[in-house]
């Protein structure tokens, strides 16, 4: 079978080098990938938000199964698009993926089927959002209704941050349209961390958890970015507080989104708070998180193609039990210096050819070719993760890793892992 993964990030190199792996699997293509996806397949020179050319390149090429790696495509409708041409997509529908395209939707969803959540209120006019903050107990948390590339986040303090934070969204449209509605919910305390499940439409297939590092310095300070590193499992997800997951969660989710008519197929992604009175959501994305993805399938041993048709084809009910490498892992991101703000790009990189050890992959982020020399190309440029018997082994594998390569400004956090390797040893 051709398949064609969307994307060209980390998550997408991983996908990519998990896919190769399967028996189902004769040749991949990558829209558009980058230098690291281009030795394991084909990259194509077509843009992820360009879905006519994707359809078209995928009936032209006889692809067998399609999977989306970001979210945008799918927020637009790539899934429908594709399914009107009877082509094998893995992801969810346009309505489905509301789910993370709009926070309002997602949140009267958890409402209205009594999924855990912080509580929440919604505004369009930017009055009342201030009106409502200045009687509201601080910190809360204002959040950009629809898709605003993981910054439409904002924690504030005190009526002085919220003010600010509405104008930027609602009044500046910072965020474009994605500001139109503005969502503001009680700051929730507690350890985050990141479950991500196959779906079906009717029947849900956890992954492994994990934990990713949104902040660019470390003790998690400092400005959110697209992550600086993640590993999986974590400590924090006990089998007990996994039992409460699946239960109040995922399958409630799932079921709820048939009872309204859009059947979510694909990767349901809850990133959760875990707080003295259970788990609960802080938000939903509609596909494999990045840099979790990095973390996760270096220890997934079932074939991932076949659990992407088994989610396309409505039979993950009778799928064999997912099967794990025993142990942990632990991606290091190598980001550019100046990252989330500006950087500089096209810096040679040097070094990945040296890292020899068994279980250190190395999944390439924003890197090209340049004259045939690998340079940077992005704020995160490289994931290092390392595989081993458990947490400290797999950090320790990807520091080496990360050690051996080097480029101009590159920057990366020494603390992966921290919060779990504190608990350990209290
Ligand atoms: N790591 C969080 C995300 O992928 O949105």
């Amino acid at each position: 079978m051709k398949v064609l993964v969307i994307g060209s990030g980390g998550r997408e190199h991983a996908i990519v080098w998990k896919l190769k792996k399967s028996k189902k699997v004769d040749k991949i293509f990558c829209a558009p990938g980058n230098a690291g996806i281009s030795k394991q397949a084909k990259c194509v020179n077509v843009k992820a938000e360009n879905i006519k050319g994707l359809v078209d390149f995928a009936i032209r090429n006889k692809i067998g199964l399609t999977v989306v790696g970001p979210e945008v495509p799918l927020a637009k409708g790539i899934v429908n698009e594709f399914q009107k041409k009877k082509l094998k997509i893995f992801g969810p529908t346009k309505e489905a993926a509301q789910i993370e395209s709009s926070k309002v939707f997602s949140k009267k969803f958890m409402q209205k089927y009594h999924i855990p959540t912080a509580p929440f209120k919604t505004f369009n006019m930017f009055a009342e959002a201030v009106g409502f903050c200045n009687s509201a107990q601080f910190p809360l948390v204002i959040k950009a209704d629809g898709l605003a590339a993981g910054k439409g986040v904002i924690i504030v303090k005190n009526i002085e941050e919220a003010t600010k934070a509405l104008d930027d969204i609602m009044l500046s449209k910072v965020f474009g349209s994605a500001g139109s509605q503005v969502l503001i919910e009680s700051f929730m305390v507690g350890q985050e961390v990141t479950i991500m499940a196959i779906a079906d439409g009717k029947t849900i297939v956890s992954l492994l958890p994990s934990q990713d590092h949104k902040q660019v310095y470390e003790g998690d300070k400092g400005p959110n970015t697209g992550g600086m590193g993640a590993f999986c499992p974590t400590d924090f997800v006990t089998k007990d507080v996994m039992t409460q997951i699946v239960d109040h969660v995922l399958a409630p989710t799932i079921h709820g989104m048939s009872q309204e008519g859009n059947p979510f197929k694909g990767v349901l992604m809850a990133g959760l708070m875990l707080t003295d009175a259970g788990p609960k959501v802080l938000e939903f994305n509609c596909r494999f998180g990045d840099p979790e993805t990095q973390a996760v399938l270096p220890l997934l041993k079932t074939d991932l193609a076949e659990l992407m048709l088994a989610s396309i084809n409505q039979t993950l009910s009778s799928f064999p039990k997912l099967n794990w490498k025993p142990g942990s892992s632990a991606c290091i991101t190598i980001a550019s210096k100046g990252y989330p703000g500006k950087y500089s790009k096209g810096m040679p990189i040097k070094g990945i050819h040296d890292i020899k050890e068994e279980n250190c992959f190395v999944f390439h982020a924003g890197t090209i070719l340049k004259d045939n020399k690998l340079v940077t190309s992005g704020g995160r440029v490289l994931g290092v993760t390392g595989t081993d018997k458990n947490l400290t082994m797999a950090l320790s594998r990807a520091y080496r890793g990360v050690g051996k390569i080097k480029f101009n400004g590159s920057m990366y956090r020494k603390d992966i892992g921290f919060r779990v390797l504190k608990k350990a040893q209290r």
